[in-house]
């Protein structure tokens, strides 16, 4: 969703900014701005647009030069997609510019008494109101008139402003939505995402919530919103530039399909302890005493972070033996669940920013609970928020739809399962046998991505269906529901994923030759069940298409997966899906990157 990107330094401000524009475009956003100025020169000058970067750097003038400036994508909230919408939002006299990610909770009451007060608004935004409040304060430094603008807004917000009468700095706050600054050599960046930094400088600032910074050339310093100086040591980040490049693919999704090899070997790296048949997880911040006295575990997450923590769940039940289940964030945020004081609460997230997750863990933490982090954006807003928790290392994942992120979660988990298990009572032949099969998964996810010639033919097959069923049973079922997930948001072809153990309570009147079936079949002990199901199926001329780890008889096409143990099968057998719904979308000419309607973080409830 929006994003920010702001510089100050010697360079020529509008490139750079629409540069970083460009590395943000993966959030999702529809339309954009940017505002420059420089010491030397008064005023600010503003283009916006509506559209992609490009429409704005179009119409961006020969002369728009400054060394200073801020710019935005906007993912619309309040008031449409326009021009006129998009940020920056400036005052009347043209003084003050805002770049604002979050939603002000309170936006019409300050609207209508400003408007009151005889302000014109020009924009339906709740933003353009933080403007206005900021060029009405008497203060006379720049810092205060945002902290006097910022004590009347309620809501979230990373914003980034820019005054005439103060060229020589940006002010930025964060409070619920990411602010970090990039520190470079007499020169400063601000970003919502270290995406559109790490192209400058790999040394950042991760501002916490109620903490505002003024950026200079050669200074930074940050303080909270009431005043008080606080210490902010840079940081290094892993991620390198290139790493957000598409590297010879003609996709963001295809290179990170592909880059699952690499990936789950990262999240084992240094992790395995063959001595006592165990994990290291140091950034649990749970010792085996705490970790013996869990009674249960809930995991929290949206969308596909929720399906990764539907198969860790099991994984942990079956290791462990510890009750777990998995709840959308989204759902548990709202529905007064009762806390308990001996669940081991899991928050999943690739982004680390999904407010649904990041309400639900501040919620439970407020409670009283102890949250962990499952998450991939290091630094992030829920790594921050957690108690511990573990990184899954998968890299910059670019393209909305969540495929490698999802893989290396799922590991993560299998991994924790394990370290739960054996603080318990998982033998060690077993631990042994678990290690032995995560040690296995990169070459196995190899051999499987080795099949994408054969997965293409069968997505052009099945491209034309209107509609797809996918079927799995307990440890095939995730991987069924985030398949469907996958396909239905990157080919928009309707999917629905059902345990295949419903088929007769309903979907079975559902088939017809016009319904492909898409059935997870592992070889476990509920082989002959789903066999059963697949009979079930072809009896009532369905047609099937069947990922298992042998030819299925009653299948009128086999995607054979290798076999790992039974417990980690799941993490592979998603795998082909991926690529069947990349290819479904590519044969119906789908954006494949930027599927309709979706943004990458889904920063805003
Ligand atoms: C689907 C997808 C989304 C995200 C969801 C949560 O491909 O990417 O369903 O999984 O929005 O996002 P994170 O994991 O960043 O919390």
């Amino acid at each position: 969703m929006c994003g920010i990107v702001g510089y100050i330094g010697k360079r020529d401000v509008a490139p750079l900014l629409l540069e970083g524009l460009q590395r943000l475009e993966y959030r999702g956003y529809d339309s954009a701005g940017i505002v420059v100025t420089s010491p030397k020169t008064a005023g600010l000058k503003m283009v916006k647009a509506k559209g992609r970067v490009r429409d704005l750097e179009a119409k961006v003038p020969a002369r728009f030069k400054g060394t200073v400036g801020i710019a935005h994508t906007r993912w619309a909230t309040h008031g449409a997609p326009s021009d006129e919408n998009a940020h920056p939002h400036m005052d009347a006299e043209g003084k003050v510019a805002v770049v604002h990610n979050g939603i002000i909770d309170n936006a019409s009451e300050l609207r209508a008494k400003l408007t009151a007060d005889g302000v014109e608004f020009l924009s339906e935004t709740d933003t353009e109101v933080v403007t206005h409040l900021i060029a009405r304060s008497q203060a006379e430094k720049l810092e205060d008139k945002v902290r006097d603008a910022l004590r009347l807004i309620e809501g979230t917000y990373g914003i980034a402003v820019l005054h005439a009468d103060f060229s020589d700095r940006i002010v930025v706050a964060r409070n619920g939505s990411p602010v970090v600054l990039g520190i470079g050599e007499k020169e400063m960046f601000v970003a919502s995402d270290v995406a559109a930094l790490v192209a400058h400088t790999r040394q950042i600032v991760t501002l916490d919530d109620g903490e505002m910074a003024t950026l200079k050339a050669d200074d930074f310093r940050t303080y909270t919103t009431e005043g008080t100086r606080t210490t902010a040591s840079p940081t290094t980040v892993e991620w390198e530039a290139e790493s957000y490049d598409m590297g010879g693919h003609d996709t963001y999704m295809h290179k990170e399909i592909h880059e699952q090899v690499d990936a789950v070997d990262r999240v084992l790296r240094g992790r395995i302890d063959d001595r006592f048949s165990t994990v290291h997880l140091g950034g649990l911040n749970l010792d085996a005493r705490e970790a013996r006295a869990v009674r249960r575990v809930k995991i929290l997450g949206c969308g596909t972070s929720y399906h990764a923590g539907m198969i860790g769940a099991q994984m942990i039940e079956e290791l462990a033996r510890i009750p777990a289940d998995a709840e959308p964030a989204s759902e548990f945020r709202y529905r007064n669940a009762v806390v308990d004081p001996d669940t081991l609460y899991i928050a999943v997230s690739q982004s680390g920013e999904t407010y649904d997750v990041l309400a639900a863990v501040q919620e439970l933490k407020r409670k009283g609970a102890r949250v962990l982090g499952v998450v991939n954006v290091v630094g992030s807003a829920i790594a921050r928020e957690a108690d511990g928790g573990m990184y899954v290392h998968a890299g910059p994942e670019v393209c909305v739809v969540s495929t490698k992120c999802f893989t290396n979660t799922t590991v993560a988990f299998a991994l924790l399962a394990l370290h739960l298990g054996r603080t318990r009572d998982l033998s060690v032949s077993d631990g042994k046998r678990i290690i032995a099969g995560l040690r296995k998964l990169p070459a196995q996810i190899a051999e499987i991505l080795e099949q994408e010639d054969e997965i293409k033919k069968l997505a052009d097959e099945y491209a034309d269906a209107k509609s797809m069923l996918f079927i799995g049973r307990v440890r095939g079922y995730p991987v069924a529901r985030e398949a469907s997930l996958k396909l239905k948001e990157v080919s928009y072809i309707h999917a629905e994923a059902y345990p295949a153990s419903e088929l007769k309570h309903g979907p079975l009147a559902l088939i017809e030759p016009a319904l492909p079936t898409v059935a997870i079949v592992p070889d476990d002990d509920l082989l002959e069940k789903n066999r059963a199901a697949l009979e079930e199926i072809k009896a009532r001329s369905g047609r099937i298409l069947a990922v298992a780890h042998q030819e299925q008889e009653k299948a009128d096409r086999t995607i054979v997966v290798p076999k790992n143990e039974d417990e980690l099968d799941p993490i592979l057998m998603g795998i082909p899906l991926q690529l069947l719904a990349y290819h479904t979308a590519l044969a119906l000419g789908r954006d494949i990157d930027k599927p309709r309607n979706l943004a990458k973080s889904v920063t805003v409830e």
